[in-house]
């Protein structure tokens, strides 16, 4: 007899894990010699992690700690340099207490989304989006309601957006710098939708893992806004810690005891050694300020090159390392086009079905967070190719 699957083993799954399985079995078939296979698909930095967070990992594992559990919301010293991060990049007090540190921003969305909504409720997102955003709120039984934004909102959302929406959503979702338009909510903007939102009682959750990672606009904080927005952040991106699985919550007050119970039951606390090194990583901008130079001219670079390659429709993208190209001119098939580009030129990059199910088959997204050189090579081989 065939026995239940729960309705949340339904998940899809994240396609790009597929074309880096596609670029992995290609690199590996090269004959020796044969031009490199160039990784414009992977979302996570090359570099690891600080200088100073591996150090201190080490002193901690020679100093005999055992390392046990730490509480549910973090190591309070931790907490307490992600609060003084808030004073130092945003102007902001944040008491300690509304901190929760998590497994990964993957870790902080089931306790945000399970802290401030029943199954059923409706929260709305733009497309395209960061396709975990959907599929964690289904498996939870909460409905996902997609509106599309386009390069006139530089694929954010907008008031003018969300007032179409009647009723009104149980809770929005917004990231700025985003995945995969790396395209941003400037200040004014995300001002007003916070201000949207707390008037229409809809809870604002504000993923800003790419903060840090933006160029020539300022970044934002939804906690500049709202004291009841939820803010997701991490130390995969910026401070280039992606396999230590460490991130944070910052909480509105109301619901830090439901996230504090809910990780309790989780996942017992964040990997102790993960929070000593994260700890450490604040010490360590220099280092990590080199990293942001480096995207800083493969996005300038990319920006002027790709268009002579024939992608000439860009996202506005003033954060995170991608940029989204409407390919629409070339192909109407994304991931044909993409298996295409990789079989034919070595370079990887995403097709947009993953971010965007209606009209992710005409947009491509590279990413830039690979060496310099490579994003030089890609563009002459993509040149060529046009
Ligand atoms: C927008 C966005 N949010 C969250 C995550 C997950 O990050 P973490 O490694 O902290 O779980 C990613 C990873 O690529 C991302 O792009």
């Amino acid at each position: 007899m065939a026995l239940k699957v729960g309705k949340g083993a339904t998940a899809p799954p994240f396609l790009v894990m597929d074309v880096i399985a596609a670029a992995n079995a290609r690199a590996a078939a090269l004959p020796p010699g044969a031009p490199h296979v160039i990784r414009m698909e992977v979302g996570q930095p090359g570099t690891g992690a600080p200088a100073g967070a591996t150090a201190a990992v080490a002193a901690a594992l020679r100093s005999g700690d055992a390392l046990g559990y730490t509480e549910a919301l973090g190591r309070r010293s931790l907490r307490t340099r992600i609060a003084a991060h808030y004073r130092d990049w945003y102007g902001l007090t944040v008491p300690i207490e509304r901190i929760a540190v998590t497994v990964g921003a993957s870790g902080g969305f089931p306790l945000a989304f399970l802290a401030a909504f029943d199954p059923g409720d409706r929260v709305v997102l733009t497309a395209p989006f960061y396709p975990p955003y959907v599929n964690i709120l289904t498996a939870l039984g909460i409905r996902p309601v997609i509106i599309e934004a386009g390069p006139e909102t530089r694929f954010q959302p907008s008031v003018a957006l969300l007032e179409r929406l009647d009723p009104p959503p149980d809770g929005l979702i917004v990231a700025s710098p985003s995945n995969p338009a790396g395209t941003m909510l400037h200040p004014d903007e995300f001002s007003a939708i916070a201000a949207w939102c707390d008037g229409a009682g809809v809870r604002l959750i504000s993923d800003e893992i790419y903060h840090g990672l933006n160029y020539d606009t300022p970044i934002a904080s939804a906690a500049s806004f709202s004291p009841h927005a939820v803010v997701v952040n991490s130390f995969s991106k910026y401070f280039s810690m992606t396999g230590w699985r460490v991130g944070w919550l910052l909480l509105p007050e109301d619901l830090v005891r439901p996230v504090e119970c809910l990780a309790q039951n989780f996942f017992i606390s964040a990997p102790h050694i993960s929070q000593i090194a994260a700890e450490a990583a604040f010490d360590c901008h220099d280092e990590l300020r080199g990293n942001v130079a480096r995207y800083r001219r493969s996005r300038e670079h990319l920006l002027d090159a790709l268009p002579n390659a024939g992608f000439d429709r860009l996202s506005t993208a003033e954060g995170a390392f991608y940029l989204f190209a409407d390919i629409a001119d070339r192909s109407n098939d994304s991931v044909a086009f993409c298996a295409r580009m990789l079989a034919e030129v070595g370079v990887a990059a995403t097709p947009g079905v993953d971010f965007d199910r209606t009209r992710g088959a005409r947009f491509v997204r590279f990413s830039y967070c690979g060496p310099e050189a490579d994003m030089h090579e890609a563009t002459a081989r993509l040149a060529r190719w046009r």
